[in-house]
C-alpha cells in the first residue's frame, strides 16, 4: 500500500479581532487553489475548502477521515452570499438570519446548483451558517467563494477549541492551520431544518433553544434531545468520544461530591472528575471545566483532551441541568460517554 504524502502543515497566528489582510489573502488563495485549511471561527475550529469545487471538497473527507455519507456546512459572509447556495430563502430564514447571524445558527433549505454535491451528498438540502469571527469571515469574503467546513478535528475526536487541537489530530494532513486563539462558544452551531414546517432542530449547539423560541413560536424537539428519555447507555452511538472511558453522572453538578466519588472509586483504577460545581471539593483528583454555564460549554471539549493526555483510567463528568446553553453541553457530554449514571 502507498502511503499518503504527508504535508509540511503550516501553524500561523493570526489576531481574532484584526487579522492581517496579507495574512487572509495567503490562506484565501489556497482554498482558490483546491486546498484544505483550518481556521477558526466563534464555534470550534473548521477544516475548510472552496464548497463550490468537488475535488476540493473530497479532500476533507480524506483529511479528517469523514464518514463519506455525512453532509458538510457551508460557511457565507453575506446574506447575498447564502441566497446563491439555496434555491429558496424564506421570511422565516430572513428573520432568523437579522436575529442570529452572523452566529453560531445553521440553516437546512434547499439546495441550488452553485454548491458541489460532494457537500450535500445524496440530499436536496444544504446547511448554511454566518460565523461571527473576524477571521472566518475575512478567509470566505477573500476567498470570493463559499466554505465547506465540518469540525477540524479527526472523525471520532471531540471537536476542536484550540489550534494545537487541529494540530494533534491532523498534522501532516492539510497545508495550514490559521491559530485565532481559543474559539469562544466551545460548541458547534445550533442546526435547525427550514425545510420543514414548523422547523426541526436537527443539532442543539450555540444559539440556545429558548433563545430560538424567541423569533420561532413553533419548533420541533425529536425526544432524544430532551432530558425527560429514559437514557440507556447500550443505545447510543459513539460521537466525540476521548479515547478514556467517560461516565456521565446525570444531574451530578447537584449532587454530593461523596456521591459522585463513591461512583467515581467504583469504577476502578485511577478516576478524573471533569467538575461543573465550584463549590464541589472532591477527594479523586478533579478539574473544573468551569464555574458557570458558559464556561463549561467554552471549556467541555478541551477538558475531553485533557482526560486523554493526563492518562488517567476514567473521566467522571458531573453532568448539569438540559436548559439553556446544558442542552448542547449534555448532548455532546452523552453522545461521548461510555457509561450513563
Ligand atoms: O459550528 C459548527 O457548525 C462547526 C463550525 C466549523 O462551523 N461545523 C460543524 O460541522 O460542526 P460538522 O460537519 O461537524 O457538523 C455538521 C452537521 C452534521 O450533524 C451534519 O449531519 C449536519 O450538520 N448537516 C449538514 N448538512 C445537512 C443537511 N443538508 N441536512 C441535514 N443536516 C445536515
Ligand atoms: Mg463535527
Amino acid at each position: 500500500m502507498v502511503e499518503n504524502a504527508r504535508l509540511d502543515t503550516k501553524l500561523v497566528s493570526v489576531d481574532p479581532l484584526n487579522p492581517s489582510l496579507r495574512e487572509m489573502q495567503l490562506a484565501a488563495n489556497l482554498i482558490r487553489q483546491g486546498e484544505v485549511i483550518a481556521f477558526p471561527t466563534e464555534t470550534v475550529y473548521g477544516l475548510g475548502a472552496d464548497a463550490t469545487n468537488t475535488f476540493a471538497v473530497r479532500k476533507i473527507f480524506e483529511a479528517k477521515n469523514r464518514p463519506q455519507d455525512n453532509p458538510i456546512i457551508v460557511h457565507v459572509a453575506s446574506i447575498d452570499q447564502a441566497q446563491k447556495c439555496v434555491t429558496e430563502f424564506p421570511p422565516l430564514a430572513k428573520r432568523l438570519a437579522e436575529r442570529f447571524w452572523p452566529g453560531p445558527l445553521t440553516f437546512v433549505l434547499p439546495r441550488s446548483e452553485y454548491i458541489s454535491s460532494e457537500v450535500t451528498k445524496n440530499l436536496d438540502t444544504v446547511a448554511i451558517r454566518m460565523p461571527a469571527h473576524k477571521v472566518a469571515l475575512l478567509l470566505i469574503e477573500q476567498s470570493g467563494v463559499p466554505i465547506a467546513a465540518p469540525s477540524a478535528n479527526l472523525s471520532g475526536k471531540p471537536s476542536p477549541t484550540k489550534a494545537i487541537h487541529v494540530i494533534q489530530d491532523l498534522n501532516g494532513r492539510i497545508p495550514l492551520v490559521l491559530d485565532g486563539g481559543s474559539t469562544l462558544v466551545g460548541v458547534e452551531s445550533t442546526v435547525i431544518s427550514l425545510v420543514h414546517d414548523p422547523p426541526i432542530l436537527l443539532r442543539p449547539g450555540g444559539i440556545t433553544l429558548e433563545e430560538l423560541r424567541s423569533v420561532i413560536s413553533d419548533i420541533v424537539v425529536p425526544p432524544d434531545f430532551s432530558s425527560d428519555q429514559p437514557i440507556s447507555p447500550g443505545m447510543k452511538y459513539k460521537h466525540y468520544s476521548p479515547e478514556t472511558k467517560l461516565v456521565v453522572i446525570l444531574d451530578g453538578h447537584d449532587k454530593s461530591p461523596r456521591e459522585i466519588d463513591s461512583i467515581g472509586r467504583a469504577q476502578g483504577g485511577q478516576p478524573l472528575v471533569l467538575c461543573t460545581n465550584s463549590q464541589h471539593q472532591h477527594d479523586l483528583m478533579s478539574i473544573l471545566v468551569g464555574k458557570n454555564p458558559q464556561e463549561i460549554q467554552a471549556n467541555f471539549f478541551a477538558s475531553l483532551r485533557i482526560l486523554d493526555e493526563a492518562s488517567y483510567d476514567v473521566g467522571i463528568f458531573e453532568g448539569i441541568t438540559f436548559e439553556g446553553v446544558g442542552l448542547a453541553v449534555m448532548n455532546r457530554a452523552l453522545k461521548a460517554a461510555h457509561e450513563i449514571v
